[in-house]
């Protein structure tokens, strides 16, 4: 019987000395919330908590009430702590101030609240996504400058997802743990240590109901991940629609999720520090890598709080490949 090794524990037995205060205490934040919403996603065919809000998003898009309540319940159960000085969340228009009665911290902490809406309402997994940056004015109160950071500059990111079991998968730069939550005792135990991407990857995920709107170049990617080319790697192909859900498959089993420009989305759909950038952290630490089909996502410097990027992530020479052919594709049109 392994031993059995609680979250709690396993973070402040893996920060440096250093890191034991604060950040130790946001990570435990994080799980808190993550458990909250479990609960709630656990019931949501029993209680009031399917279906839409009834309002529209900065995204453009029908809120869900589950993303109005994971977006409220994050939001609260940090704004007081004195840990963060500033929010962030895909659901708002704006940066989340910390409220002046409450003690400025030294983090930012950017969040999807509940990422894979579409599928709530039908029993898929969804999750939640964050990134944990260091305040970079420590003179104000949080700032826009102190959340566009690029996720190179992330000091821990992770993501919770709510499925057949809800897991924690996080990393604050030495390695990817994941816990599961055990629903008895309430407590996320540690079940995959050190998680590292497969060298051989098993999937390509994406939605192939969009190739018509792709560029020759993606298109052409995709027959090859179909097995088109006499140097195709030997793929089946899997698509949830949550994020969350796409990655953590192939982090467990290998593979790439992309999801590319359109003809009216040029900048694709994913969201950069929301998704992308947490999510590229984490590939770049179990061993893979993330692009927006020219630049290393961990290294694009976000402008905007909204900003879009197309997404290529998961084992390193399947991106590289998609890379490649993106950069043909620019020296013709050159
Ligand atoms: P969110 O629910 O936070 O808006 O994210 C949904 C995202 C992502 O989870 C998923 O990969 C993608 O949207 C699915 O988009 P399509 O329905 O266009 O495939
Ligand atoms: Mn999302
Ligand atoms: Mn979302």
């Amino acid at each position: 019987m392994s031993k059995i090794v609680t979250i709690e524990r396993f973070i402040l037995e893996n920060q440096p000395a250093h890191a034991r205060g604060t950040f130790t205490n946001l990570l435990y934040d994080i799980a808190l919330a993550a458990k909250i919403i479990a609960t709630k996603t656990n019931r949501a065919g029993l209680s009031d908590i399917l279906g839409r809000a009834g309002n529209v998003n900065v995204q453009g898009e029908h809120q869900q009430k589950l993303d109005v309540f994971a977006d409220d319940l994050i939001r609260r159960v940090c704004d007081h702590t004195g840990r963060l000085c500033v929010m962030a969340s895909e659901e708002r228009e704006d940066i989340i101030e910390i409220p002046e009665q409450f003690e400025k911290g030294s983090y930012v902490l950017v969040y999807d609240p509940l990422d894979g809406s579409s599928n709530i309402d039908v029993n898929v997994s969804i999750g939640t996504i964050f990134g944990v940056y260091r305040c970079i004015d420590k003179a104000n109160r949080g700032r826009l400058e102190d959340v566009l950071q690029p996720a190179r500059d992330l000091v821990a990111a992770g993501y919770v997802l709510f499925g057949a079991s809800t897991m924690l998968v996080y990393s604050t730069g030495d390695g990817v743990h994941g816990f599961t939550l055990d629903i008895e005792l309430g407590e996320f135990l540690l079940s995959h240590p050190h998680m590292i991407l497969p060298e051989k990857p098993t999937y390509f995920s994406v939605n192939s109901a969009y190739y018509q709107r792709w560029s020759p170049a993606n298109q052409r990617y995709m027959r090859w991940l179909q097995g088109g080319e006499p140097d195709s790697p030997p793929l089946s192909a899997r698509y949830i629609g949550s994020l969350v859900a796409d990655f953590h498959r192939n982090l467990l089993r290998g593979g790439v999720f992309f999801y590319p420009t359109e003809a009216n989305k040029p900048r694709g759909k994913l969201r950069l520090l929301y998704e992308a950038g947490p999510l590229a952290f984490l590939i770049d630490r179990a061993g893979g890598y993330a692009s927006d089909g020219c630049t290393p996502i961990l290294d694009i410097d976000p402008t905007e709080l909204h900003q879009r990027v197309p997404l290529y992530i998961g084992n390193t020479d399947l991106v590289r490949r998609a890379e490649q052919l993106l950069q043909e594709e620019e020296m013709v049109a050159a």
